[in-house]
């Protein structure tokens, strides 16, 4: 048995906000957000758009890759839908807080009626967690065979605007993969699908990325008048130690559990959080910064969303190709980190 990568999807919403933009109005420079993040433009939903909006189009487009493939016995994209057995969501931004789960209201849209639906909440780490999770889920149930999993983020409405420590980071988008329980190996020479995933916390590091107000713990009160929306508090420096060591264990993590080196995976897909964390792990791993995708430039950190766009935008220009061994890393609020091996 092997849970294979079928389709790929992703939606970034059409307006742009570049470095620029934002230097009009906060004390920042296109200089210093390329030099330090690597950042050149991030896309902002329209105030109308939540997350299952986008969610549900990186899903569409997933669905429609996998319908015109070869050997697929589903007619349309409602056929489709109903194939499905899970959908699982990676987000930190859900529509409502706590119920119901975007998942949900993503399956309501799809019409996807056989499929069970759920959230998962591992901050940018979501896809990576929801990845494994549906894969567990379709690995223990006999009659399950397809998932849906999805990472969407709408981070710009829970940043401040006015922080220019934080807000020149964040992007909004989505990503989604479709994927398959196969009659193929997960291991052996002709091994396919998910091989392993590592997936740690650091619960420790909780206050680092947090947003405070809102939840059981900090929740509004009648009559409060509220200063400034609930938004994301970041320790950066904080958080950027801990990505280069969390990006590099888990590298190594991966190739010392599957028994290879690195010159086996063809692309490492990581979270595009800060393209310096990317060469600052690269280094101390010695392994080519080239080796890893990233399209940080233009969408920024789009949180959970942003290994399926990477992955999508890999495999829509050709840069992927059946039979690659690919490994994605990640880390984010929680702090939660880890990785999935996949041959494409
Ligand atoms: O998905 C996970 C999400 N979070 C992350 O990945 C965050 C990881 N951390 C980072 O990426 C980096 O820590 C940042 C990009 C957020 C900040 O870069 P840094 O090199 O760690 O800067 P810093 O916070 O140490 O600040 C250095 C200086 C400070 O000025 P002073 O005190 O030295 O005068 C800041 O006030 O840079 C200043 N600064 C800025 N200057 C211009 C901070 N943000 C800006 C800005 N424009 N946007």
């Amino acid at each position: 048995m092997a849970i294979e990568i079928k389709a790929t999807g992703k939606s970034v919403p059409s307006t742009r906000l570049t470095n620029d933009d934002l230097a009009k109005r906060l004390a920042t420079s296109d200089e210093w957000i390329r030099s330090h993040t690597g950042i050149e433009a991030r896309h902002i939903a329209g105030g109308e758009t939540a997350c299952s909006d986008l969610a549900l189009e990186a899903a569409w487009a997933a669905l429609t890759m996998a319908l015109g493939q070869e050997g697929c016995e589903a007619k349309s994209l409602e056929e489709i839908a109903l194939t499905l057995d899970i959908i699982i969501i990676g987000t930190a931004t859900a529509d409502y807080y706590g119920c119901p789960s975007t998942a949900c209201i993503i399956q309501d849209k799809l019409g996807a009626r056989n499929a069970a639906a759920m959230d998962i909440a591992a901050g940018c780490s979501g896809f990576i967690y929801g990845l494994e999770t549906a894969a567990g889920l379709l690995s223990i149930g006999a009659s399950r065979k397809r998932a849906l999993v999805i990472g969407a983020d709408v981070l710009s409405r829970f940043v401040d605007w006015d922080d220019r420590g934080s807000c020149i980071l964040f992007g909004d988008g989505a990503g989604a993969v479709l994927i398959e329980k196969t009659g193929n190996l997960s291991t052996g020479p002709d091994k396919r699908g998910l091989l392993r995933t590592i997936l740690r916390a650091d619960g420790s590091g909780s206050e680092h990325l947090v947003i405070k107000r809102g939840g059981s713990r900090n929740a509004f009160k009648p009559g409060e008048t509220i200063e400034t929306i609930p938004h994301l508090e970041m320790n950066g420096r904080a958080v950027y130690n801990f990505a280069v060591k969390a990006v590099t264990e888990i590298i190594e993590g991966l190739l010392k559990e599957e028994r290879i080196t690195i010159d086996a995976v063809s692309r490492i897909v990581p979270h595009q959080a800060n393209a310096r964390i990317v060469a600052a792990a690269a280094k101390r791993l010695g392994i080519p910064e080239g080796k890893f995708f990233l399209n940080i430039k233009e969408y920024a950190n789009t949180s959970a969303a942003s290994i399926p766009i990477a992955l999508d935008e890999l495999n829509r220009t050709g840069e992927l190709h059946k039979g690659d061994l690919i490994m994605t890393v990640g880390f984010g609020a929680g702090l939660t980190y880890g990785g999935n091996l996949i041959v494409f």
